[in-house]
């Protein structure tokens, strides 16, 4: 039997759903990785169907969401309004792309997903009910309450999005790397919401707390082995600055062409035009959390000097010079061989968190809590890729402790949780076509 076989292994019959372990295992070596990944196969005995029930309850439809985003220009953002509840739960996870490249993964969503396994879930919680979003039909799904007619049992009357992991999902192919999947899709997705929702004028609150995340979830959990990951409360909306440095006006089209591009990953060797560095210095500065670093090896972006630079207020600045490829290719290395093509990438940013701080302090949870803080900036970085036409893969192709050491972050404290490559996408097979509701 391989170590994941059933489903009853390790992290999801612990109490945490992130053992301590999953540190070693998962983030500091890939050991939880089982073989059979590479064959791409399922691992045997997994049993989708009942581990990953489909949504069951009435169906609320959606309204076409809007091409663009932004606040409404007559009355203050709301959920109650028709498109921008539409709005808002399409642009940060909904279907957006259907790629017909044969033996590709044919959905790709909002947010990126190891292997497009799309292990999240969003769930709108008003004061008497609760509505799962069901992506795929862009509908809500009402999940409990009663249908009072009351305005609080609308979904216009959420005061807070909960985002849960369905593990099953990606533990199919992943095993007991999934729970690090999960919990770094998770962060994504929570950072999605929070630009989406502030690009339509609302104001969210993200939060960590276990508590009320748990309240948030109890008797709304379907399917075994799904866990809370996060949620975000609504607050009344204030006016937004039209002027805004980010999120860009144009956020709605960027996120429609969001992708990490070719399977194996190898742009262009193009220069990424010098507004990059400046969109990624606005966008990591209303990240939902602040408590992240992000270094960023530049190799190929107009205006900056090869070398190493650090994220700072809105901005980053350069803290070692020289082409950065050697410590590239020592960092992204994966079962011993280098990751990806660092030869032709424009940049590779690094988010790093301080674990050893959040581990003192939340024991297990930690890893739930700092995947949300660098989950959530992770995906700012893939969103400033997208507007300025380049592709951003998120790649766990690299060693935690080469990175540390050649990053100089603090030693046996901060570890880097994401990889994010930059680069110009090559001319290639995937033909992806916007999807429409
Ligand atoms: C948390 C996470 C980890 C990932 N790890 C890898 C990886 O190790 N190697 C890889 O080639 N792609 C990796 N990816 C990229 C996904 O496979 C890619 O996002 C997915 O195919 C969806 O494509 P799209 O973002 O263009 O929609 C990862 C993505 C996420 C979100």
């Amino acid at each position: 039997m391989t170590r994941t076989a059933d489903m009853t292994s390790r992290s999801t019959s612990d109490a945490s759903p992130f053992p301590l372990a999953l540190w070693t295992d998962a983030v500091y070596s890939r050991s939880a990785i089982p073989a059979t990944l590479a064959t791409g196969h399922p691992i045997a005995g997994q049993a989708a169907e009942e581990l990953d029930p489909p949504l069951h309850g009435r169906r609320v439809p959606l309204a076409s969401p809007t091409l663009r985003l932004s606040p409404p220009s007559h009355s203050p953002a709301s959920l109650s309004d028709p498109a921008l509840l539409a709005a808002l739960l399409h642009y940060s996870y909904g279907l957006l792309q259907h790629d017909l490249t044969r033996g590709g993964w044919p959905l790709h969503r909002a947010v990126a997903s190891a292997r497009c396994r799309y292990p999240s879930e969003l769930t709108l919680v008003t004061p008497t009910a609760a509505f799962r979003f069901d992506p795929l039909h862009h509908q809500l799904v009402k999940m409990d309450g009663e249908m009072t007619g009351h305005q609080a049992a609308c979904p216009g009357a959420a005061r807070f999005v909960v985002v849960t992991s369905r593990f099953a999902r990606t533990q199919r192919l992943y095993g007991d790397y999934a729970p690090r999947l999960c919990a770094q899709e998770a962060g994504m997705l929570l950072g999605a919401v929070h630009l989406v929702a502030a690009a339509l004028g609302l104001r969210t609150r993200p939060g960590q707390d276990q508590e009320t995340l748990r309240g948030l979830c109890a008797g709304r959990l379907t399917a075994l082995g799904e866990h809370p990951m996060g949620h975000l409360e609504i607050l009344p909306s204030v006016h937004h600055p039209q002027d805004r440095a980010w999120p860009p006006p144009d956020l709605a089209s960027v996120l429609r062409t969001r992708h990490s591009g070719a399977m194996l990953f190898d742009p262009e060797p193009a220069f990424a035009p010098g507004e990059l560095a400046v969109d990624l210095g606005a966008a990591l500065a209303a990240a939902p959390f602040t408590h992240f670093s992000c270094h960023v090896l530049v190799q190929r972006v107009a205006g900056l000097t090869p070398g190493h630079y650090v994220h700072s207020g809105d901005r980053l600045c350069q803290v070692g010079e020289g082409d950065p490829l050697a410590m590239l290719e020592q960092i992204g290395q994966s079962e011993g061989r280098v990751s990806m093509n660092f030869r032709s990438t424009a940049c590779v940013a690094y988010i790093a968190v301080r674990r050893g701080e959040a581990v003192a302090r939340y024991g297990a949870d930690a890893f739930r809590r700092v995947h949300l803080v660098a989950g959530a900036a992770a995906h700012l970085l893939c969103v400033v890729a997208a507007r300025h036409g380049l592709a951003a893969r998120i790649h766990n192709g690299y060693d935690a402790t080469t990175a540390e050491r050649l990053l100089e972050l603090a030693p046996d404290e901060e570890t880097v949780l994401f990889q994010v490559a930059i680069g110009t996408p090559r001319p290639g097979a995937a033909f992806r076509v916007p999807v429409v509701f």
